[in-house]
């Protein structure tokens, strides 16, 4: 019989869904996709999640990744997502909309670095690696022989006077209308401070951005390996079912 879950990414424009096929990472049926809520509160993001989770016909345990750092499950951080999130209890939250079920609700970064480690690169579970998403900030999963230390908040990291997400994420790229080229320099700072502190063996660069990984990543400099991550859009869906069936509660 097939091992089902079902994952929920929750983004700053698109709230998307699937069932995951847990023993091969694909989808099951169509993705489903919501577009955020304005304001992104908890309550009404909680209210998307649950029309989700009613389409897909779905009963059984969900696993919710969020933007921001998830301890003991409650939400400890808002930089791209509503501020009102600091403090929730993201599993009373979705308690609330979803019923009597196990729900794990974890760091979207996290949720790509265990995807990552079980269905995409095998390198991902060798040594000391960093996968990164770049999008509207910058996530960061910290791996140690595919184990994760979570709530990494690298894009966080003041470098070169500012936090790197500001000047390094793709929403950076976009805003500033930087070609490839020109960010490509700003992630090679970010990466090369990331290497000066943590020596990793590995970089794995995921989000949007990593389906143009041949504009930019021959372009780093850095010493460490960088590959893109090969899961891109599915990693936070696939990564958020696989915890929940994993009993992983951040
Ligand atoms: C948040 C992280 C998140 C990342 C990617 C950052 O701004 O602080 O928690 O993983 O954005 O969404």
């Amino acid at each position: 019989m097939t091992n089902i879950g079902f994952g929920i990414d929750i983004g700053g424009s698109g709230i998307k869904g699937a069932k995951v096929d847990l023993s091969t990472g694909e989808f099951i049926g169509d993705r489903i996709k919501i577009l955020t809520p304005k304001p992104a509160t908890p309550e009404a993001v909680a209210a998307t999640v649950a029309e989700i989770v009613q389409q897909a016909e779905w009963e059984g345990p969900v696993g919710i990744t969020i933007p921001a750092v998830v301890r003991g499950g409650v939400a400890l951080t808002a930089a791209n997502i509503d501020p009102s999130w600091v403090g929730t209890d993201c599993n009373e939250l979705f308690a609330g909309v979803l019923g009597d079920r196990e729900i794990s609700v974890l760091n979207d970064a996290d949720a790509a670095g265990l995807a990552e480690v079980n269905f995409g690169d095998p390198r991902a579970k060798e040594g000391a690696v960093i996968l990164l998403t770049f999008g509207t900030g910058i996530g960061s999963a910290l791996l140690i022989d595919g184990v994760l230390f979570p709530n990494s908040e690298l894009g966080h990291m003041m470098v070169d006077g500012a936090e790197a997400e500001s000047f390094a994420s793709s929403a950076a790229k976009d805003r500033e209308e930087l070609s490839y080229g020109k960010w490509a320099k700003r992630v090679n700072t970010v990466l090369a401070e990331y290497e000066r502190l943590f020596w990793p063996s590995l970089f794995i660069a995921g989000g949007g951005i990593s389906r143009k990984a041949e504009k930019w990543i021959p372009k780093l400099e850095v010493d460490t390996p960088v590959v893109p991550a090969e899961l891109r859009n599915r990693a936070g869906i696939v990564g958020a079912a696989m915890a929940v069936a994993g009993h992983v509660h951040p």
